[in-house]
């Protein structure tokens, strides 16, 4: 079965081709980082617009990629939520438009189920390449963190009529920023450039993580739900009012007049106090994310853990992970980076398992800012 996918929930235009919910023909993504980085943060209306610009080419690009016309395409997944409403409502009705057009079946697809079944869908591939990589096996806790979530499930399968069916546990999320969100604000304070991970990620391998030390970040309730923003704002505290404060105002400035800077560029412009600011920011968000996800699947009794979401692309993120499983003896999963950030392969696996186990969305599927998963 080919599944065309579209994802529009943020700031990524996307579309992909994927056979059967392992295949990927081709998976064509927009960016929309240059439209909102001299914001610091996405523009929800700019977001609409350029997504408005973006979905037929990207569309077309996917189809062209995948060497396939539109009438070869089987069915269409599309994303319903969470996420930008005017952002969700384009791919939306662009899908739907599409589906009822040509005829073809149309699943809608949250879009936190999608980040998980990227997990899936790049072991499968992995697997399918001859890679010697262990089959993912369910149930398993899941880890989505990005720019908009952060949010742990127990995930499991079950088999009807002979096809998977998957089921979602919500165990915890954040209450106030995601941690992708954290990066990105904490970047922008430091005047560092957007979005904040990927260069926060890159100078902090400069910098002393024990330099500043953050407390534990504590949580009333439930043990498995997080909390970014006491750490964003006690990283403020460590700027304002010192010459921390006067090193960012100045690497503001040099930034506005040098356009576009690499990494490096930044980083020379960073004292080794901001390198170290950084690192022990970093450190404190990977520890949390890492003791809450083993802590959650230890509490489940699950030796399976997928990471997926845009911070799941976080080098110190991966490496702890990955000794936690050897310390811990558990499986730990992450999607490819190109299928950890938002793109429509993981919509159209996702997709696919709906659609194999029956579900068809009729016209009145809508878009929903707010869109629990399993709850
Ligand atoms: O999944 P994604 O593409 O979009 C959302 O659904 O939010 O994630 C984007 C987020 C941004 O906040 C970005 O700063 C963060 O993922 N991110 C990273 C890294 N790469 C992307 N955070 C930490 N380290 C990275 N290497
Ligand atoms: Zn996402």
């Amino acid at each position: 079965m080919l599944v065309l996918g579209i994802e529009c929930s943020c700031d990524e235009t996307a579309a992909a081709v994927v056979v059967d919910g392992e295949e990927i023909l081709s998976s064509a993504v927009a960016s929309q980082v240059l439209t909102h980085e001299k914001y610091g943060g996405v523009v929800p209306e700019l977001a609409s617009r350029e997504h408005l610009k973006k979905i037929t080419p990207i569309v077309n690009e996917a189809l062209t990629r995948a060497g396939i016309g539109l009438n070869e395409v089987d069915a269409l997944a599309v994303t319903e939520g969470p996420g930008l409403i005017g952002s969700l409502l384009v791919g939306l009705v662009y899908g739907k438009a599409l589906a009822l057009s040509l005829g073809k079946p149309l699943v809608g697809v949250n879009h936190l189920e999608g980040h998980i079944h990227a997990v899936l869908l790049e072991n499968r591939r992995a697997r399918r390449a001859g890679r010697e990589v262990e089959a993912a096996a369910l149930p398993a806790a899941a880890l989505v963190v990005s720019g908009g979530h952060t949010s742990l499930f127990l995930v499991t399968t079950e088999s009807v009529d002979g096809n998977p069916v998957f089921s979602y546990t919500p165990l915890g999320q954040t209450r106030d920023d995601a941690a992708g969100e954290a990066f990105d604000k904490v970047a922008k304070l430091l005047a560092l450039g957007y979005p904040g991970g990927p260069i926060i990620d890159q100078l902090a391998g400069f910098g002393n993580p024990e330099a500043f030390v953050f407390g534990r970040i504590k949580m009333k309730g439930n043990p498995y739900d997080f909390s970014f923003s006491g750490l964003k704002t006690a990283v403020l505290y460590r700027v304002r009012g010192t010459a921390l404060a006067s090193e960012a105002e100045a690497r503001r400035a040099w930034r506005k007049s040098a356009g576009r800077v690499t990494s490096e560029e930044i980083r020379s412009h960073c004292s080794q106090a901001t390198l170290d600011l950084v690192a022990s920011f970093q450190h404190a968000v990977i520890t949390d994310l890492i003791e809450r996800t083993q802590a959650a699947a230890e509490s489940r009794r699950v030796q399976t853990i997928f990471v997926s979401g845009g911070v799941a692309c976080n080098s110190l993120l991966r490496a702890r992970f990955a000794e936690a499983a050897i310390s811990r003896a558990v499986q730990v999963f992450f999607p490819s980076p190109e299928l950890s950030t938002d793109n429509a392969a993981m919509i159209a696996a996702a997709g696919y398992y709906k659609l194999v186990a029956g579900h068809r969305a009729d016209t009145s599927l809508t878009a929903h800012a707010s869109f629990p998963l399993g709850a």
